[in-house]
């Protein structure tokens, strides 16, 4: 099994960052008038890695990731013109930010005021459009003085030596899926677009927590669910705690951890049978395998990683409900489950909640039935359907 080892999930990041960027308007302030009073204001329920407080003609951002302050100055302000910092606690930005640039090892979402990416492999097609038309940049990362004619430049490597003009973006060391979605207000508070920011997040939230409420009422069994990856021989079953929350909510139940190791060697005939009697134990399995050719990654190499004789007992074969969450896909490295999946965790929900409690009356927006051979869609600029200078709205699913 040929793996994609350079990805990692600090990459992913990036894919996540543009998709919230797509919801908000750098371009088009939203709010922002030729006076220095905010008047929105964005206020962090759910998040635990940064806050934002405000004052008259300033923002602080505390990131609790790098352990700094932002300090946000109106570009009409006298602070503005006058103060300028960068010390290991506390940097400034001028916004709305004119321009700026993402760490995108592979890639991501867009808008009118992103000019640079550090990678082309994005998993939206109106960032894809935009790139290809040359209104977006392809910059090397470690330039940084090349980045430093960017207003910013969001970044998530934080064993980077950054720059006076970075900021640290990383939405993936929240534990649940609304927390991760509600780093839009970091990039609201960049952009002035607090108002925009706060009804993208609350439509989200009220979404999931719909729907989330209706999956938990169900009487009927919860289905147990083994979420696991195969890397270079051994299988693990997932400890993200996102990915757990995803599945409490949608109502299923994970693996239970007490009677799990950490590894499984496939070479090592009794980590293979006790892989084998926990497997025929459970009701669903979702493979999230790392692939350098996701296209062919069907149930034949599942089984093949697999590696049990036997699997008669195995009811999630015998059921159909072998998934992956690589549906939609740009290159082996830009799954859009990483990108738009992060800000619309009700779409992933939902999905969830379709592989737990088949309807048949549901179309899987990330997700992909390896028992039913399906196949994956390949994103491309061609697929950029709307205009891209306005922002886009969350897909709410149908509660109720
Ligand atoms: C807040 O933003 C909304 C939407 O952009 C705008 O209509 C409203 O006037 C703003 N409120 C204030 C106090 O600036
Ligand atoms: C401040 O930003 C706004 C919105 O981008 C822009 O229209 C305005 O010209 C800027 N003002 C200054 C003084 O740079
Ligand atoms: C980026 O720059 C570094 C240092 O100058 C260089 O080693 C690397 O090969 C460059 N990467 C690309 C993709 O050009
Ligand atoms: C798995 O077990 C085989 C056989 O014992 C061993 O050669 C291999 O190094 C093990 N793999 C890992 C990743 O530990
Ligand atoms: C098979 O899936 C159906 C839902 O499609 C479910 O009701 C049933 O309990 C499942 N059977 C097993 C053995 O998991
Ligand atoms: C399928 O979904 C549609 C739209 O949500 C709904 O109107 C219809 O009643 C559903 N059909 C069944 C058989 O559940």
């Amino acid at each position: 099994m040929d793996l994609a080892p350079s990805f990692t999930w600090l990459q992913a990041i990036l894919f996540f960052f543009l998709a919230l960027v797509w919801f908000l308007s750098f371009g088009e302030v939203h709010g922002a008038t030729p006076t220095v009073n905010i008047g929105n204001f964005s206020k962090v329920e759910d998040a635990v890695n940064f806050h934002v407080y405000y004052g008259q003609t300033f923002k602080v951002i505390k990131n609790a990731v790098d352990g700094q302050s932002y300090l946000l100055l109106q570009n009409n302000s006298r602070i503005a013109s006058r103060s300028k910092y960068c010390t290991s606690r506390i940097k400034s930005y001028v916004i709305p930010l004119s321009s700026y640039s993402v760490d995108t090892d592979y890639f991501p979402g867009l808008l009118e005021r992103l000019k640079g990416i550090t990678s082309d492999s994005v998993a939206s097609p109106c960032v894809l459009k935009l790139y290809e038309g040359g209104q977006i940049e392809l910059v090397n990362k470690s330039d940084h003085q090349k980045l430093a004619q960017f207003s910013a430049h969001f970044f998530s490597d934080t064993n980077q030596l950054p720059a006076c003009n970075f900021a640290t973006f990383v939405p993936f060391i929240e534990d649940t899926p609304l927390q991760r979605a509600e780093w839009i207000k970091f990039m609201g508070a960049f952009a002035n677009a607090e108002a925009r920011a706060n009804e993208v997040y609350n439509a989200v939230k009220e979404n999931y927590l719909c729907l989330a409420k209706i999956a938990k009422s169900r009487t009927s069994f919860k289905p147990t669910v083994a979420w696991m990856k195969y890397d270079n021989g051994v299988w693990s079953f997932t400890k993200e705690k996102y990915q757990l929350k995803y599945l409490e909510d949608a109502g299923g139940e994970s693996v239970d951890a007490s009677i799990t190791k950490n590894t499984y060697n496939v070479s090592n005939p009794d980590d293979l049978e006790e892989l084998h009697a926990i497997l025929c134990t459970v009701e669903v399995v979702i493979d999230e395998t790392l692939t350098s050719d996701p296209a062919n990654y069907v149930l034949s190499t599942f089984l093949q990683n697999l590696n049990v004789e036997d699997r008669s007992c195995f009811s999630f074969l015998s059921n159909t409900s072998l998934w992956r969450y690589d549906k939609r896909i740009q290159s082996y490295a830009a799954l859009d489950f990483y990108n738009e999946a992060v800000s619309q965790p009700q779409l992933v929900l939902a999905d969830l909640i379709e592989v737990l409690f088949p309807t048949g009356n549901y179309t899987m927006t990330y997700f992909r039935n390896l028992a039913k051979g399906e196949a994956l869609t390949n994103i491309g600029s061609q697929m950029c359907d709307r205009d891209t200078s306005t922002p886009m709205e969350p897909t709410i699913v149908a509660c109720g």
